[in-house]
């Protein structure tokens, strides 16, 4: 079958054939017909992770049809329209994850295939409303916001809160700006980007701030009327970095933020008595529970949720989409089709 491998560190991934894998006892076999990318394909080529194992075939995103079930899965499955839950061996705690926690696409082989072996397990129905390009976009990104959101930052559906998401570009800023707007919260959101700024607002934002602008914090609170008391209740974060402390300014007392990232480095002058005065919760968050997952796909399709795909690209030239993923120029996800 045909793959995109990465052969090894700092290199190009390859579209390349490999052998077809097929279904063990409690597996199936997806046609994949859509994969999406997640910044972790392209730490994965700078070999940025821990366990590195390669060669691999990447991708932890991917929607497609069940064309193979192997002994103890419920034949049903077969014809399926699917996605995948890559967050795979959670554990028995649902506060954090056990020994055995992978994310698909490292160490086992990944999405950007044509077929890729899972436990049956982590299938979940396709969502109706969602083309297989729509749906691959929402695996990754959709269970870190959903756990990001409403498990960590302790936001609920049916109470409206005040929510600062940073960085709407990326994947998973945008799929929590559509998740907290569709849980009825106030949204405001940050960019580098004015044209980013502007189609968050299309998205239902109330309203943005540039963070290259070094008094982004103080404009925003003159906006919102937050003053120096800070406005918002919860803030997700993915930048980290010595910015952080901005947003203990922006946080209103008793405020939760949740940062799931460290893509602008530590953490730095973070002032604690501004954090204890305050009451604030700073907490950190990565992936989620298979129930996490679930309630994640329910809501999207309750919701109608539709996650912004900036660009389809053919498997073939997923080498080209890991470059554009890397030097940040897209809103939404970047998808392959398969
Ligand atoms: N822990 C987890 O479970 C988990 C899951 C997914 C991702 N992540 C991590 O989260 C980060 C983002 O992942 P992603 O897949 O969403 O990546 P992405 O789509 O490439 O998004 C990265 C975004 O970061 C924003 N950004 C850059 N500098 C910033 C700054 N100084 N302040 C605020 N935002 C800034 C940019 O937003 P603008 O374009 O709007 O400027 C950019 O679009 C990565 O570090 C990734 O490893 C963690």
């Amino acid at each position: 079958m045909k793959a995109v491998v990465q052969p090894g560190i700092h290199q190009p991934a390859q579209f390349t054939g490999v052998e077809k894998p097929s279904a063990g006892a409690g597996e199936v076999l997806v046609a994949v017909r859509a994969a999406a990318l997640n910044h972790r394909d392209v730490f994965i080529q700078q070999g940025l992770y821990p366990r590195m194992k390669l060669p691999i075939v990447l991708g932890s995103d991917g929607a497609g049809v069940v064309v193979e079930v192997g002994a103890g899965v419920d034949p049903a499955w077969m014809g399926r329209e699917v996605v995948i839950n890559p967050a795979m061996g959670w554990g028995d705690h649902p506060a954090f994850y056990g020994p055995d926690f992978r994310i698909l696409g490292m160490p086992d082989n990944g999405t950007f295939a044509e077929f890729v072996k899972v436990e049956a397990k982590y299938l979940h129905r396709k969502p109706e409303h969602l083309s297989f390009e729509q749906a691959a976009a929402l695996p990754l990104a959709g269970v870190t916001v959903w756990r990001a959101l409403m498990t960590r930052a302790g936001l609920q559906p049916n109470r409206p809160e005040r929510v600062l998401i940073t960085g709407i570009g990326g994947g998973v800023a945008l799929l929590a700006l559509q998740i907290a707007v569709a849980a009825e919260s106030e949204v405001w959101v940050t960019s580098g980007s004015a044209e980013k700024l502007s189609r968050a607002a299309e998205l239902g934002a109330a309203g943005g701030a540039n963070y290259r602008d070094p008094d982004w914090v103080k404009a925003l609170m003159a906006r919102t009327g937050g003053g120096k008391t800070g406005y918002f209740n919860v803030i997700i974060d993915s930048a980290a970095g010595p910015g952080f402390a901005k947003l203990i300014d922006a946080a209103a007392p008793g405020g939760r933020i949740v940062f799931y990232g460290g893509t602008t480095g530590n953490i730095t002058d973070v002032m604690p008595s501004r954090v204890f005065f305050k009451q604030l919760t700073i907490g950190g968050t990565t992936m989620g529970t298979e129930q996490e997952f679930a309630d994640m796909i329910r809501f999207v399709a309750d919701h109608r949720i539709v996650p912004v795909v900036d660009e389809v690209f053919p498997l073939a030239e997923a080498e080209q989409a890991l470059r554009k993923m890397e030097a940040g120029r897209q809103f939404g996800k970047l998808v392959l089709r398969v």
